[in-house]
C-alpha cells in the first residue's frame, strides 16, 4: 500500500499524531548511581505513520515507549497526543508487550473484551468481541486460557485486545521478538493488514532490521545509553515490500552499519 492511502471508516477517522520534545529521562539504579536511559529526544510522528525504534539494548527504547503511554513521566520535555500534553495511560494509546501478559486466569474472550469493560462500555459494544476474535484467527478458542493456545495465538489476542478499544496510536514495544520465524513473518502482514485498514498511528521497538524495513515509513536509529537519535531513515520502498530486493538488501547493510552490526566484532567484550 502506498503511503498515506488508509480506508476510511467511521471507526478510523481519527488522528494521532505524536510530538515528542526535549526528553529526558534519569533512573537511580540499585547501586544509588544515576542511570541516563534517554537524553534530549526530539521526534514528531505524524498520524497513521508507522516508525520504528531500533538500538542496542538498555537504549532506553521501553523508557520512550513507557513515557509515551502515559506509564512514566521524564524529568525534562514532554510528550503531546494531537498536542496535547500525555497525562497517564489512556485507550487512545494502546500497548503490547514482548509477552503477551494476559490474564492468565480469565479466557481468550474474556481478555479482549476487558478493555471494553474497563471503560465501562462492554454492555454496548459487547458485538465487537466476536468480530476482534476473528480478526486475530482465534474462532474456537474463545474459553482456551492464555496457557492453552500458542505463542503466536496469544500474541494476536493481545493485539485485538489493545486495538478493541481503537486507539489512535498502539504502542508495540518488541510484540514479536519471542517468537518463530513464520509466526513473526505471519504476524508482521497482520499489523501491516491491520495499520493500512485503520490508519492507526504505529510504533514499533524491534531489534530485527528486516522486520523495521518491512514495516516502517521511517526507521528510528539510536546509540547506546544514554540514548538518543543517532539517525532517523526514510524507507522509500514501495509496499508490498519484497525481503530480497535490492534495494531491501542495500538499506538492511545501511542501518547495520549505523547500528556498527555489519560486521563481525574483532573481540567479543561480554559473553551471553
Ligand atoms: N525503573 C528503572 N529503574 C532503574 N533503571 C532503569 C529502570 N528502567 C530502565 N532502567 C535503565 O534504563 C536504561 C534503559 O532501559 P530500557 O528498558 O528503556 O532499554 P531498552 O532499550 O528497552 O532495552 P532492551 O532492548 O534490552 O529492551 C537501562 O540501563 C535500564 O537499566
Ligand atoms: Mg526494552
Amino acid at each position: 500500500m502506498a503511503k498515506g492511502v488508509v480506508k476510511m471508516t467511521s471507526e478510523n477517522i481519527k488522528a494521532g499524531s505524536i510530538t515528542i520534545k526535549n526528553i529526558s529521562r534519569k533512573y537511580i539504579d540499585a547501586n544509588g548511581s544515576e542511570v541516563e536511559a534517554l537524553q534530549n529526544i526530539n521526534l514528531e510522528i505524524n498520524p497513521s505513520e508507522f516508525v520504528s525504534f531500533i538500538g542496542p539494548s538498555g537504549c532506553g527504547k521501553t523508557t520512550l515507549m513507557r513515557l509515551i503511554a502515559g506509564l512514566d513521566k521524564p524529568q525534562e520535555g514532554e510528550v503531546l497526543l494531537d498536542n496535547e500534553a500525555i497525562k497517564g495511560t489512556n485507550y487512545e494509546r494502546g500497548y503490547v508487550f514482548q509477552q503477551a501478559n494476559l490474564f492468565p486466569w480469565e479466557t481468550i474472550e474474556n481478555n479482549i473484551s476487558a478493555g471494553l469493560k474497563a471503560r465501562k462500555v462492554y454492555k454496548e459494544q459487547k458485538d465487537k468481541v466476536s468480530h476482534y476474535i476473528k480478526i486475530a484467527g482465534l474462532q474456537g478458542f474463545e474459553k482456551s486460557y492464555p496457557h492453552q493456545v500458542s505463542g503466536g495465538m496469544a500474541q494476536r489476542a493481545s493485539l485485538v485486545r489493545a486495538l478493541i478499544n481503537n486507539p489512535k496510536v498502539l504502542l508495540l514495544d518488541e510484540p514479536l521478538g519471542a517468537l518463530d520465524a513464520f509466526t513473526r513473518i505471519d504476524l508482521q502482514n497482520k499489523l501491516l493488514e491491520l495499520w493500512r485498514d485503520r490508519g492507526t498511528t504505529m510504533v514499533l521497538v524491534t531489534h530485527d532490521v528486516d522486520e523495521a524495513i518491512y514495516l516502517s515509513d521511517r526507521i528510528v536509529v539510536m546509540s547506546p545509553r544514554p540514548g538518543k537519535i543517532e539517525e532517523i531513515v526514510d524507507v522509500k520502498l514501495s509496499r508490498p515490500r519484497s525481503r530480497s530486493d535490492e534495494n531491501f538488501l542495500h538499506l538492511r547493510t545501511e542501518i547495520l552499519e549505523k547500528l556498527n552490526l555489519a560486521s563481525a566484532p574483532k573481540s567479543l567484550e561480554y559473553y551471553i
